[in-house]
């Protein structure tokens, strides 16, 4: 072998991984070195070591010189004392070297993880002193060399995951000194000589994926006593698990899946240090009475994780000493089973599983989900599946069932028999990720609660009887994937929200009692991800569809009504007062956002000058769109505005003379207003920009007592100075009203208290003045802000400044020195004092 078939093909990165380990003993000398990946490092190394040996009686290291590539260097096959050889975990690709059989003192051979290639040299079985040999995981082809059986002093042979063919060579029954014995995922064939289970000394066979065949020897858990492992899935093994088995105590795992194994399955009550039973996928059971009984001798078994008995062809109950089986349980799969009956109540008792399969059975009996498990089930915290689809489960689904477990990630209850409504507890299992309700008889509306489950992907309800209107608190469930509500009597719009669900691959709404129109945006725009079919009165989506053009008369007259909507006034039950009602521009792109941002700059803020929002609504209109309203508390005496500019529309005699604000009240709501925005922009947890202050968007209550709503504008500030390294803050959504607005922000400048600021002098400007910002009467002057500057023949100076400056008055306010108590009342002052608003 020479030393490039290690060290070569690493890569020549990473020189700190120590690569390729070498371990030898020889020339009485006791060395260690490590190579690293780097071929400099390796050329050095290996001279270094060449340096080291001070009698190279044979010569090996005379090829070792700078004129000829270290690769080509010798060595190996003359070691004759070398004892440990560990390549472990390097990339060769060679074959393994025959004289290697040369190393007679060869103790350990350790090449796994690589990608030796060809056969294993048959002179490896003169290695008679070798006690382990480790090469699972390479590339080997060929045969097991039955010269092996002639290791006799192997302890351990790992020949897993190779392409290996062939059989177990009978020669092995001679290694009477092995304990492990792991061929797995290559392609024997054969039958394990029966020599082989004369080995008493074996802790661990693992023979699983490959073409074995044959029986289990009967007396196997005699003649192998010290067994721990025996994996053996994935062959062709035929016959009974001999009732022996059981006599070889110290088994831990017992994995014999995937094989042809019948008759009954012995008695396990030695087993008592099993963690692990596998027998999936077998033709064990005969459908009768008994079959389970095996099931009662597993309850010593106090370590018992893994209790896998599906696939097969077990019948009869589910016995009730599965209540007594270690509560160490955490996977119990019985599905593809023939199991008839109730479920044990005691089934509760193993409040340790995580994941419990029965579909595919013939489960029956009413209420046993709602009577004997459910108490149980409840206490089970850590159940994470609960699968028992394809049933005869009738009955109602009760609250307690539901409720089975907050760590629940999957609920599979499809194709039984169950009946009633889904309860509204499944707002519970606020991990649910999959949930299949699906051809059941289940009716009613779905409960909106579960909007609550949040993380659910798979959501399958198809063939029931559920009606109603997808809720709009779906909204939430944004994860989801896959969504079949098929062969239901659902109705209503086809929820427009749907489109927005990114994640969605599949939306079944097929046979259904849907109407208007299909949305074409999201997972609408693919016909073969959306199936629409057998609703009848649906129009328009994508033409793939080819559903007619037509918009419903009514919907179009409902459209109308809404976008004529703005402030309504209404009457809330639960508060018993009157309320002003905002709904949300809904054709307008952003509301949703807006509406967002409303809330939760409302959520946190209260201050006697801001109107109080009482409750928000968030739902769908007739069409299925998005609506959403906030309530106020409704100010009996309008806006500001209808104060300042009464509309002739509004005049009758007696009105028009109490329409008018005294000066002393315009300074309180001067006061007022000046109040809140310092509450906004100073004392908030995060200051809030106004964004849209006018003399429209300040109530007045019955007390003349100033209020400032909306904030349909308003930007957190917060955000807003995140935004800004973005660079697309300059101009975001600064819509406030012409006039009333900042020319800075018009310039692209962000949005900032300082607008707020401006927007308050021209508030302050149109109160005391009675001129709107953008007046006819100005002519040649553009604004109200430049008017004013005019007046008072004062140049460049900050107007704001002017009002704490009181030195300079402008002459049209009657009162400055109230004036002025309005910016000393305010902290208003202290922050003009520092800006200039220009
Ligand atoms: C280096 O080793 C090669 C191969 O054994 C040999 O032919 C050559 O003479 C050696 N060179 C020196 C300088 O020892
Ligand atoms: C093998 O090497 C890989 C990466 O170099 C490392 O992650 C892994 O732990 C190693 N395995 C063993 C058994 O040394
Ligand atoms: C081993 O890998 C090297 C480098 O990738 C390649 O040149 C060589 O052909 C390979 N040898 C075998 C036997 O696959
Ligand atoms: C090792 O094997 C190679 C080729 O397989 C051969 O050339 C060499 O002479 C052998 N060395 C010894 C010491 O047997
Ligand atoms: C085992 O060793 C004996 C004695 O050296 C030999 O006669 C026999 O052929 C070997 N068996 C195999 C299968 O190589
Ligand atoms: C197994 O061992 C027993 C007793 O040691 C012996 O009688 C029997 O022949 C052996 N079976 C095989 C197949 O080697
Ligand atoms: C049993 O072995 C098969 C195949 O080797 C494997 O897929 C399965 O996961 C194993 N069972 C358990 C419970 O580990
Ligand atoms: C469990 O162990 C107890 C005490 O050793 C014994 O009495 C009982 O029969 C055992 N049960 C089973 C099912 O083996
Ligand atoms: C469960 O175990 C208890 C105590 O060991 C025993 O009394 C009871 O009969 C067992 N139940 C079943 C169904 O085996
Ligand atoms: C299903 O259960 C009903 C009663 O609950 C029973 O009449 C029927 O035979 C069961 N069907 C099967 C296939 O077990
Ligand atoms: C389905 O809904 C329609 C009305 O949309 C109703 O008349 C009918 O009774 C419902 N059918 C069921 C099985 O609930
Ligand atoms: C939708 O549901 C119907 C009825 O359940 C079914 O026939 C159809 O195959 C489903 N379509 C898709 C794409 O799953």
């Amino acid at each position: 072998m020479g030393l490039c078939s290690h060290l070569s093909s690493a890569p020549p990165s990473s020189s700190f991984s120590m690569h390729a380990f070498i371990l030898l003993w020889c020339f009485g000398l006791f060395l260690t070195f490590m190579v690293g990946r780097n071929n400099e490092t390796d050329r050095l190394a290996l001279l270094d070591f060449k340096g080291k040996i001070s009698k190279d009686l044979l010569g090996v290291m005379s090829s070792w010189n700078d004129s000829i590539h270290f690769c080509q260097w010798k060595e190996i096959g003359r070691l004759h004392r070398l004892r440990v050889l560990q390549l472990n975990n390097n990339t060769i690709n060679e074959t393994i070297p025959s004289n290697l059989s040369s190393c007679a003192n060869l103790i350990l051979f350790h090449a796994t993880i690589n990608n030796l290639v060809g056969e294993i040299p048959t002179k490896l079985g003169t290695l008679s002193k070798l006690q382990i040999l480790a090469i699972h995981k390479n590339s080997l082809t060929g045969i097991i060399p039955s010269s092996f059986g002639n290791l006799s002093s192997l302890k351990g042979l790992s020949i897993a995951y190779n392409n290996l063919g062939g059989s177990i060579p009978d020669s092995f029954g001679q290694l009477t000194k092995l304990k492990v014995f792991a061929v797995a995922s290559n392609r024997l064939f054969g039958t394990i000589p029966l020599s082989f289970f004369n080995i008493s000394s074996i802790t661990k066979i693992d023979v699983g994926v490959n073409q074995i065949r044959g029986h289990l020897p009967l007396d196997i858990g005699i003649t192998l006593p010290s067994l721990e492992i025996f994996f053996i899935s994935n062959n062709q093994f035929i016959g009974s698990i001999p009732i022996s088995i059981s006599s070889a105590s110290n088994l831990h795992i017992l994995n014999l899946s995937g094989n042809k194994l019948t008759g009954k399955v012995p008695s396990l009550e030695k087993l008592n240090s099993v963690r692990l039973f596998s027998i999936t996928e077998n033709q064990l059971g005969n459908g009768g009475a008994n079959d389970l009984t095996f099931l009662c001798s597993l309850s010593n078994a106090t370590n018992l994780r893994d209790l896998e008995i599906n696939t097969n062809n077990f019948g009869g109950e589910l016995p009730k000493c599965i209540g007594n089986i270690s509560t160490t349980l955490t996977f119990f799969y019985l599905n593809k089973n023939k199991i008839s009956g109730n479920i044990p109540s005691v089934i509760g008792n193993l409040i340790n599983l995580e994941d419990i399969e029965m579909w595919n059975n013939k489960f029956s009996g009413d209420n046993n989900l709602q009577g004997s498990i459910h108490s149980s089930l409840s206490q089970r915290q850590n159940l994470i599946t609960f699968h028992l689809p394809r049933n005869n489960l009738s009955g109602i689904i009760s609250s307690q069932v539901i409720d089975l477990s907050f760590s629940l990630n999957s609920l599979d209850l499809s194709g039984n028999q169950f009946t009633g409504v889904l309860p509204m507890e499944i707002g519970n299992l606020k991990n649910l990720e999959d949930l299949d309700i699906s051809e059941n008889m289940l009716f009613g509306k779905i409960p909106a609660s579960l909007a609550s489950c949040v993380k659910l992907e798979f959501s399958a309800m198809r063939r029931n009887f559920f009606q109603g209107f997808v809720p709009s608190s779906w909204e939430s469930l944004r994860g989801l994937e896959h969504l079949d509500l098929s062969n239901n009597n659902f109705s209503g719009m086809i929820p427009k929200l749907l489109e927005s669900f990114d994640f969605l691959k599949l939306l079944n709404l097929s046979y259904n009692h849907f109407e208007g129109e299909v949305p074409t945006n999201g997972v609408f725009k693919n016909a073969s991800a959306t199936s629409i079919k057998g609703n009848g009165k649906l129009c328009r989506g994508i033409p793939k569809f080819q559903l007619p053009n037509y918009n419903n008369k009514k919907s179009m007259k409902r459209k109308l009504t809404l976008t004529l909507m703005s402030v309504y006034k209404g009457i809330l039950d639960q508060y018993k007062h009157t309320v002003a009602i905002k709904v949300l521009n809904l054709g307008c792109h952003g509301a949703s956002k807006s509406f967002k941002a409303e809330c939760e700059a409302l959520r946190n803020i209260r201050h006697r000058n801001l109107v109080k929002v009482l409750t928000v609504c968030s739902g769908f209109d007739y069409q299925g769109h998005d609506f959403k309203a906030l309530a106020y508390k409704f100010m009996g005496n309008g806006n500001l505005d209808e104060w300042l500019h009464p509309t002739p529309r509004k005049i009758n005699e007696a009105f028009e003379k109490q329409r008018k604000l005294s000066l002393l009240q315009r300074l309180n709501i001067a006061i007022d207003v000046a109040s809140a925005l310092d509450y906004l922009h100073h004392h908030c947890e995060t200051p809030i920009v106004h964004c849209d202050l006018k003399p429209s968007n300040v109530l007045l209550d019955d007390e003349m007592i100033g209020h400032v709503s909306y904030f349909e504008l308003a930007r957190i500030l917060h955000d807003i100075v995140h935004d800004s390294s973005t660079n697309q803050s300059s101009s975001i959504g600064v819509k406030g009203m012409v006039g009333y607005t900042s020319p800075e922000y018009g310039m692209g400048n962000k949005v900032s208290i300082y607008g707020d600021v401006y927007s308050y002098d021209i508030l302050l400007l149109e109160m005391f003045t009675g001129k709107k910002p953008i007046d006819n009467s100005f002519h040649d002057c553009l604004n109200l802000h430049d008017f004013v500057m005019q007046r008072r023949h004062v140049e460049a100076e900050s107007i704001t400044h002017k009002y704490y400056n009181s030195s300079t008055k402008p002459k049209f306010y009657k009162n400055t020195r109230l004036i002025g108590k309005i910016i000393e009342k305010t902290s208003l002052a202290n922050f003009y004092s520092k800006t200039h608003v220009t």
